[in-house]
């Protein structure tokens, strides 16, 4: 089993979105944009799954994979879970958390 945890400062997130407009389309898929984009504040959102990607990225342990091919798909229920160039990653499950400052993220990949 491996584990891989992160914790973003969600202001950092909205300051590099808005020093370089193309920062969150690099960055996020075209769901999580869409995600992210709906909520009143999304900057929480985004910045949990900036966290994910790094979280996933431990998990992985190793690096062939960039972080813009990891994406965080959520349910009708609001579960996330993650994908890496849209497919799901087998055994790999995912918990995020966001507060008023910081969003954390954690990873376990039990295969
Ligand atoms: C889901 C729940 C635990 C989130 O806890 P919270 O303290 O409000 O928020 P946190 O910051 O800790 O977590 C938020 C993240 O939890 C995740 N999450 C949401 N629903 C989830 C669920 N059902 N299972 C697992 N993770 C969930 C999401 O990734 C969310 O981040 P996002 O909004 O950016 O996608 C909380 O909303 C809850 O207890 N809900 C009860 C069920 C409910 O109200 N359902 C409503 C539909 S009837």
């Amino acid at each position: 089993m491996e584990l891989g945890v992160d914790l973003v400062e969600i202001a950092r997130v909205k300051f590099l979105a808005r020093r370089n407009p193309k920062f969150l389309t690099r960055v996020f898929s075209a769901h999580e944009m869409a995600y992210c984009k709906a909520k009143k504040n999304p900057w929480p959102h985004f910045a949990v799954r900036f966290a994910a990607k790094e979280a996933v990225y431990k998990a992985l342990g190793k690096a062939e994979v960039p972080l813009t091919a990891i994406s965080v798909v959520s349910d009708r229920h609001g579960r996330p879970s993650a994908t890496i160039n849209g497919k799901r990653v087998r055994g790999m499950k995912l918990s995020l958390s966001h507060g008023r400052d910081h969003a954390v993220a954690f990873a376990v990949l039990a295969r």
